[in-house]
C-alpha cells in the first residue's frame, strides 16, 4: 500500500545569530497561504509542519511526499506553481 500524499513544509527557526532558517524567511506565512489555495481547490491532502528538511540556506523550503521534488527560496508568487505540481503529482501517485 503506498503512502499518502502530503506536503511537508519546514517550520524551523535556527537561533544562531546569522544562521539562516525557514521560520526566520517567513514560511509560517506561507504555510498560511498555501493551506488556503488547498482548500480553495479541494484537495484533500495534509500539511505537515516539520522541524528543518536539512536545506536551511535555501529557506523556505517546502517537499512534496514521499518522493516528490522540493522547493526552496519559496515566496509567495511560487505557492500557484507548487499547488500546480501537487495536483498533478497527487494524479501520478494515485494513477501508480
Ligand atoms: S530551517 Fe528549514 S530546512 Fe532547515
Amino acid at each position: 500500500m503506498s503512502r499518502p500524499v502530503r506536503l511537508i513544509v519546514c517550520i524551523n527557526r535556527r537561533l544562531g545569530i546569522g544562521q539562516a532558517s525557514c521560520a526566520g524567511s517567513v514560511s509560517l506565512d506561507l504555510i498560511s497561504k498555501i493551506e488556503a489555495m488547498i482548500a480553495a481547490d479541494q484537495l484533500e491532502v495534509p500539511v505537515i509542519r516539520r522541524e528543518c528538511l536539512g536545506r536551511c540556506e535555501t529557506g523556505p523550503v517546502m517537499r512534496i511526499a514521499p518522493g516528490g521534488p522540493f522547493f526552496t527560496e519559496i515566496d509567495a508568487a511560487r505557492l500557484v506553481d507548487i499547488v500546480t505540481q501537487h495536483k498533478a503529482f497527487i494524479e501520478s501517485h494515485h494513477a501508480e
